[in-house]
């Protein structure tokens, strides 16, 4: 699935700046990002530790606002939206995976994969008929039942794949997600983000291993707050 052209962008920064305070101390992590990325892009964020990789994917992840700037996701400015509609843009429209899995340990696999679709009010029945049907797709069909603690680190990244796509979000944000991996396991979900871009989804990963950024059709490079690269596959600067 290819966008054109004509089609607006799913996600357009502009003037985006963040700034933490700490009492009296203020930090500015993004320092003016102007970018647009189209539906069915794959998106690599690349930069060195502290550049703002997580801040900007917070922001994108509308898990926080901008302090100066506009967010639009698919047409729609978040940037100043309330806690709760920002909390219902999350839950439609965007899939996380994180490199520390984030998965409740006490809970069976297919239970942690139907979380957002609980959030999302969906009748039981039909929460674990899809949680297990995700879990199929990322190849853990036999581990429904198993907790966390008795998974791999690769599958454990697995279900959380699972939870990111068994909403069938537009937009996946994966934040280093094969940061806590082997290389076999790396490879594994890389080819599952690679497997849901091909079914039209946008993904953003954020890495600092160019490795794997390489599998991505386009790599932004941030440095201090700012995006100083912006690469097309194929594309010679
Ligand atoms: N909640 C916070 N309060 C204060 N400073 C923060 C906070 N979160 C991040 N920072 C600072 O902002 C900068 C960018 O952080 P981050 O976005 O996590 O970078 P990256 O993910 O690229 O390593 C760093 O200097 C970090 O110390
Ligand atoms: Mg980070």
């Amino acid at each position: 699935m290819t966008a054109s052209h004509l089609d607006p962008p799913i996600i357009e920064l502009t003037g985006v700046r963040k700034t933490y305070r700490s009492g009296s101390i203020e930090f500015e992590a993004l320092r003016g990002i102007d970018t647009g990325i189209d539906a069915g892009e794959y998106v690599a964020v690349i930069g060195p530790s502290g550049s703002g990789k997580s801040t900007l994917m917070n922001l994108l992840g509308c898990l926080d606002n901008p302090t100066e700037g506009h967010y639009r996701l698919a047409g729609e400015d978040v940037s100043e939206m309330s806690e709760a509609q920002l909390a219902e843009v999350r839950n439609r429209r965007i899939g996380f995976v994180f490199q520390q899995f984030n998965l409740l340990a006490s809970l069976p696999a297919w239970r942690n994969v139907e979380l957002p679709l609980v959030y999302a009010g969906m009748p039981r029945a039909e929460r674990r008929e899809r949680a297990i049907a995700a879990l199929g797709r990322v190849g853990l069909s036999d581990r429904t039942e198993n907790r966390p603690g008795e998974l791999s680190g690769g599958q454990q990244q697995r279900v959380a794949v699972a939870r990111a796509l068994v909403t069938e979000p537009a937009l996946i944000l994966a934040d280093e997600p094969t940061g806590n991996l082997d290389s076999g396991s790396t490879a594994d979900v890389l080819d599952l983000l690679d497997e849901l871009h091909a079914s039209g989804r946008t993904i953003v990963l954020i890495t600092h291993e160019h490795d794997v950024a390489a599998r991505a059709s386009r790599r932004l490079i941030i440095s201090d707050g700012r995006i100083t690269s912006d690469e097309r596959a194929g594309v010679t600067p």
